[in-house]
């Protein structure tokens, strides 16, 4: 039986200890899983297989929503750096009802999104990485492998907490001052270019903007 309790308490202890991989307090909420993986439930059905990649799933709260959206041939890579977080993940395949149907179309990939097989392209890409806790060369370094693991017309969906940025910087000495503002102006000249979609998802904890992209 799965137990959400379960997942809080794992990912405030993760918060705690993996701060800067981590970068939230608690699993997304369900209106934000949803969000995210809108292009996962209404992306063109053309028929083929798709692939799809979720970055840092963390407990699978949007694992959950990207599983309940699968059709029959879909297959799922999850790659998730935090071993805690691995292992909560492959319990969940194993038992969680809502999992365990897509387990054998699931790799479960134990490491950083940059050492992903340059090989794979996916049709749909869902990104819960905490982008406002790295570096600026970091952002865009994970932002250009995202790219080069999307297929042609692929989608890549992600989420940022609403004026988090600011709020931060606010709280922040000069040095990560610069940095956010750095990662804003990586991310803002990206979304100017490719953003095709971007939702508000109020009931969450933080309020959140799902951006969704399409470079090609
Ligand atoms: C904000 S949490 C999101 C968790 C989950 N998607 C959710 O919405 O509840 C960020 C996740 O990204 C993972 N992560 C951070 N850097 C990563 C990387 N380079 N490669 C893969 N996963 C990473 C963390 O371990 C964590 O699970």
């Amino acid at each position: 039986m799965h137990s959400r309790w379960t997942d809080y308490r794992i990912f405030w202890r993760e918060f705690r200890r993996t701060y800067h991989s981590t970068g939230a307090i608690s699993p997304s909420g369900k209106p934000l899983a949803q969000a995210l993986t809108h292009f996962v439930r209404h992306g063109l059905n053309t028929g083929c297989p798709r692939r799809i990649l979720e970055v840092g799933p963390g407990t699978g709260a949007v694992t959950v929503a990207i599983a309940e959206a699968l059709r029959p041939a879909d297959q799922l890579d999850l790659v998730e750096l935090n071993d805690r977080f691995v292992e909560r993940l492959r319990k969940r395949l194993a038992e969680d009802p809502r999992l365990a149907p897509v387990a054998s179309r699931t790799e479960l990939i134990h490491g950083d999104l940059r050492d992903l097989p340059h090989d794979r392209h996916y049709d749909v890409i869902v990104s819960g990485l905490p982008m406002n806790n790295f570096s600026v060369d970091l952002v865009e370094n994970l932002l250009d492998v995202l790219r080069q693991h999307l297929a042609p017309g692929g989608m890549l969906s992600f989420f940022e907490y609403i004026a988090i940025r600011r709020f931060k910087a606010f709280l922040s000495l000069s040095a990560g001052r610069q940095r956010l503002r750095g990662i804003d102006r990586v991310l803002n000249t990206m979304l100017d270019r490719h953003q095709i979609r971007r939702d508000r998802i109020l009931p969450n904890i933080p309020p959140a903007w799902v951006h969704h992209v399409q470079f090609s």
